[in-house]
């Protein structure tokens, strides 16, 4: 055939769309199982993290082992029999067998619905509690924000708070992963006397003589929005539609 040909000419191009497509095709199925691989160690390490175990000297699977992971009904607060490790709770909150919608006054998360049972993940030295780390998500100013909180067995005083996943604006909203302001949740309390998730993030700074100073948390300049949105997914994710039930059950019960 002449290169001119109008044949050759779609015979080379359908011939190199056909090698191509069967390259990536094949590079998508061969590398899959790697890929789920990596978003499970990834969450693994996100967990460790948040639970204040992480070290990238050691095998984040030898790590987890110190990890127990459990499957909560989040109306009752009572553990379900659910493989912990198969559970996704993302997942979960798309399906309508397995969500429930929230009613526009209770989502200060802004996220309409979510899965009926949630992930939580216990801490513990023998047999004593030592942080126990729940997932919490909610609408910033652009994106939904996906993260972990981390409290102490008196199930109110934060330990770790941070985002694994968001689209927030780099330098404005994105500060939410900066490690000066995620400092700044450690030893917060998150509960007023009354039981109610009061934690506030304030604008500006919080004063040291407000006596009220242990449930506030400094603003982030310039990036308001996504400050209020991080607040309210808090208060959500700890309040009686979220973990509220589970957390005061684990309290009557001595954090088991
Ligand atoms: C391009 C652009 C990106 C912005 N990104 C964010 C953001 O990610 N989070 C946020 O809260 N505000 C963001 N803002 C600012 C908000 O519109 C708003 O002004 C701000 O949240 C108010 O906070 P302030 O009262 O602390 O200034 C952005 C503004 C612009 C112009």
């Amino acid at each position: 055939m002449s290169n001119d040909s109008t044949m050759k000419i779609f015979t080379v191009a359908f011939s190199l769309c056909l090698i191509c497509s069967l390259l990536v095709s094949t590079a998508a199925v061969g590398l899959k199982s790697i890929q789920e691989d990596n978003k499970v160690k990834e969450r693994k390490e996100n967990i460790l993290k948040a639970a204040g175990i992480y070290n990238e000297d050691k095998s984040v699977d030898e790590l987890y082992k110190q990890i127990e992971p459990k499957v909560v009904d989040l109306g009752s607060g009572e553990y379900v029999d659910v493989d912990a490790a198969a559970y996704d709770q993302r997942k979960a909150a798309k399906d309508p067998a397995s969500n429930i919608a929230i009613t526009s006054e209770d989502d200060l998360a802004g996220i309409g619905q979510r899965a009926k049972y949630a992930s939580v993940y216990l801490l513990k030295d023998g047999d004593k509690l030592k942080r126990v780390v729940l997932p919490l998500h909610g609408k910033g100013l652009w994106s939904t924000m996906y993260g972990f909180i981390a409290l102490a067995p008196d199930f109110n005083t934060v330990k770790n708070f941070g985002f694994y996943e968001h689209a927030e604006t780099p330098g404005l909203g994105g500060e939410v992963d900066n490690p000066n302001w995620k400092i700044l949740w450690v030893d917060k309390k998150v509960y007023n006397e009354q039981g109610d998730p009061v934690i506030d993030v304030i604008k500006g700074n919080v004063s040291p003589t407000d006596p009220a100073a242990q449930y506030k948390v400094d603003g982030i300049a310039g990036a308001t929005l996504t400050a209020n949105g991080v607040e309210n997914l808090v208060r959500y994710w700890l309040g009686k539609s979220g973990f509220g039930p589970y957390l005061k059950r684990l309290a009557a019960e001595g954090g088991v």
